[in-house]
């Protein structure tokens, strides 16, 4: 138990009123607690349960949170059982100032997006991403970007902040693109050279060809979506369309969240669908998602387009 209150009292240290990952027991590096983790979504914090545990654990956890100094100190504490069918949502208790059903605005690299805390798979920001984000902020200046599967569109928010000329969203989801478009109107960005374009990706390469070519393309699947997108059979459909639709010496950011797929299987589809791509560095995994193998944790690869 102690080694989840350092890592609780670690990320609070370091969340500055941000969205972060407090506790992460997915990764396997604290042997008992592999389905439970614990998001700070300020003034929120939501532990999240994937199967069921001793009333204790919830217990302690309560106290821990309740005796911190008011400054860090969450408004509410909410209990999702994410095994339950019903009464999956339990309040530990709130001081009213936040609905955790409600649409949430929150904080990441100074950036803010809209989240809705307690949606069971996606709340809207995939927390462990934020240095992908990071790094495409950073080297987004001027660049005409391709965002795939842009979902809530978040790397477009992070390309359009830093400085891109132009940002082509591409999603089936329409309601998620709809939260995109917000995201970049609650941080002030203009969006007249943001397109958010909500089609399937395998009846749109027509389109996307005329936009381009990219400076710059981000390639973020599901790992599985049953109809529309299985990495280990289409990613390898997506990698010979990219020589096309990227610029000569342009970028490529491949990302993967799949346990059973690692960076060996993109490295060698790169090799076998679109070898003008060079293979330039892994982006640094967040510190608040350890994970005993970086190999079943998210991949998020940077190619370079040669000649
Ligand atoms: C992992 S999420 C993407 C996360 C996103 N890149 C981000 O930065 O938050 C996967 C997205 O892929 C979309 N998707 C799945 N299959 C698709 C397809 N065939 N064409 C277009 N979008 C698809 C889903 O609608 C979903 O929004």
């Amino acid at each position: 138990m102690q080694a989840i209150f350092d890592s609780i009292s670690t990320q609070l240290d370091l969340s500055q009123g941000e969205v972060r990952r407090l506790f992460h027991g997915r990764g396997h590096c604290f042997p008992g607690y592999e389905q439970l983790i614990i998001d700070l979504l300020p003034p929120l914090v939501i532990i999240r349960l994937f199967e069921e545990h001793p009333v204790e654990l919830l217990e302690q956890l309560d106290q821990f949170f309740q005796q911190l100094d008011d400054a860090v100190k969450p408004d509410a504490l909410v209990v999702q059982h994410r095994y339950r069918r019903e009464d999956s949502v339990e309040l530990r208790w709130n001081n009213g100032t936040v609905d955790p059903e409600q649409l949430l605005q929150v904080r990441e690299l100074g950036l803010k997006y809209n989240v809705r805390p307690l949606k069971n798979q996606n709340s809207g920001l995939f927390l462990d991403m934020r240095e992908g984000r990071r790094w495409v902020r950073q080297n987004s200046q001027g660049k005409n970007i391709l965002n795939l599967f842009a979902y809530t569109c978040a790397f477009s928010v992070a390309a359009i902040a830093g400085g891109a000329s132009r940002v082509v969203n591409l999603d089936m989801s329409r309601g998620a693109l709809s939260t995109g478009r917000d995201n970049h109107r609650i941080n002030q960005l203009p969006t007249d050279q943001v397109k958010f374009l909500g089609h399937d990706l395998f009846r749109s390469w027509g389109r996307l060809k005329r936009e381009g070519p990219y400076d710059l393309v981000i390639v973020d699947p599901p790992s599985f979506q049953r109809g529309s997108f299985v990495a280990s059979d289409d990613y390898r459909k997506v990698l010979r369309r990219l020589p096309e639709l990227t610029m000569a010496g342009g970028q490529v950011l491949l990302c993967l969240n799949s346990p059973a797929l690692g960076s060996d299987f993109l490295l060698q589809l790169v090799d076998d669908c679109c070898p003008e791509l060079r293979y330039c560095e892994r982006i640094t995994h967040p510190a608040d998602f350890p994970d005993r193998d970086p190999e079943q944790a998210l991949k998020v690869l940077l190619f370079q387009k040669t000649g």
